[in-house]
């Protein structure tokens, strides 16, 4: 006979941890070493400033070290975490993934250890997937964490990260100026960041803990936002030529995934609500990805959501992908915006494209 819905256990929020490399980078530092302005960027995006690694500092060590927070908030022993889930694009390695580097990071046992990659979307799919493996018993005690180093990704050389940190002065000569501008609405859009939480089967029918969720994937959209080369599409997967060329260096058609996150995300959280039996009057506070201030201010005025409901942080830390909904909410929860019992609801949309909202009552 199946267990009843009514019977599972939920997958309760027991701690939520964070970390936030140290080096700071306003706008005008990257004005330095490519063509832009503090104006430009405030005005597109709301991002002020993001963080970035020293090198060397991986996605893996970002995440062991949130997981180790948010392990520490939780209260719970270490070695009761029986399941990892591990949420990254930027891995340390092309394999294995990160989820295993912080296992052996945490010295943790022998575990199983779950790499998801859905980019932006990312660690929305990830607590989904959290809640399946406590519903149905396969694991009680989960850590999930998000974690991304995009400086790795950033297709500059050594002479312009000298002149980014002002080690040396500019201005950089106009060819590897125009090859950094090339970039530009890129580059200045992200940080480097990692968040997690740790998630406890909840047998007591007190309505806490994820309640539900909704994700889409839609491969006719993957061409907005991706990497062209260094992949198995490519024979080898990573030549000299696609470095010249840049296609290692993920492509954006920002406009259109401006255009699609702000219609989608809304109606996304919607859609969960709704298959919860719940409504926007309901919810208590709306975490959405990080990617532009400005898709996050047109998608709260779609859903009519008053300023207390939601919370952005993106002015600090730039869109650090699958860290964003973590490090957004470990802030909101900071400033008493998601006290025990209130309803949350973590939307995002990113590569792939890939999108989705999940519920839950903390
Ligand atoms: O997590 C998912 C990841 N990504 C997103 O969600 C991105 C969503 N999209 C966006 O955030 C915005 O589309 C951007 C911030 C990327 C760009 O803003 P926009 O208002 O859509 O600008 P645009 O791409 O239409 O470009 C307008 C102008 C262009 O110049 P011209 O052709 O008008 O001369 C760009 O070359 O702004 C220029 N531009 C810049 N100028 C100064 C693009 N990036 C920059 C820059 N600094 N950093």
């Amino acid at each position: 006979m199946s267990q009843s819905r009514a019977s599972m256990p939920r997958a309760l929020m027991m701690g939520c941890g964070t970390e936030v490399p140290s080096i700071r980078v306003d706008n005008s530092m990257l004005a330095r070493i490519m063509d832009t302005t503090d104006e430009w960027i405030r005005e597109r995006s709301g991002i002020e400033t993001r963080y970035y690694v020293e090198p060397g500092v991986s996605s893996a060590d970002l995440g062991a070290a949130a997981a180790r927070a948010a392990i520490a908030d939780s209260g719970i022993d270490a070695e009761e975490i029986d399941y990892i889930v591990c949420a990254t694009m930027t891995p340390d390695h092309y394999f294995p993934g990160a989820g295993t580097l912080i296992q052996e990071r945490l010295g943790l046992g022998k575990l199983p250890a779950l790499d998801i990659r859905q980019q932006c979307a990312g660690y929305a799919y990830g607590l989904q997937t959290v809640d399946a493996l406590i519903r149905s018993g396969i694991a009680r005690t989960v850590l999930l964490v998000g974690c991304d180093v995009h400086t790795s990704l950033m297709p500059v050389g050594p002479e312009s990260w000298e002149v980014l940190y002002g080690r040396e002065e500019g201005p950089l000569p106009p060819e590897i100026l125009e090859w950094n501008s090339r970039f530009r609405h890129l580059v200045v859009l992200f940080g480097d960041a990692a968040g997690a939480m740790v998630f406890r089967a909840h047998d007591a029918d007190d309505g806490r803990g994820i309640l539900g969720s909704v994700l889409y994937g839609d491969g006719n959209r993957k061409e907005i936002l991706y990497v062209p080369g260094a992949g198995s599409a490519r024979r080898p997967w990573v030549d000299e030529a696609q470095l010249a060329s840049g296609e290692s260096v993920p492509v954006m058609d920002g406009r259109q995934v401006f255009k699609l996150a702000v219609t989608r995300m809304p109606r996304v959280t919607m859609e969960v609500l709704e298959k919860n039996g719940l409504t926007l009057e309901d919810l208590d506070l709306l975490v959405m990805h990080q990617a532009n201030l400005r898709i996050n201010e047109a998608a709260q005025r779609a859903m009519k959501l008053a300023d207390d409901k939601v919370h952005n942080n993106i002015q600090k830390y730039g869109n650090t992908t699958s860290a964003t909904l973590p490090l957004c909410f470990y802030e909101a929860r900071e400033e008493g915006k998601a006290p025990e019992g209130s309803l949350v609801a973590f939307t995002a949309l990113g590569a792939g494209l890939h999108w989705g909202s999940v519920l839950m009552r903390v």
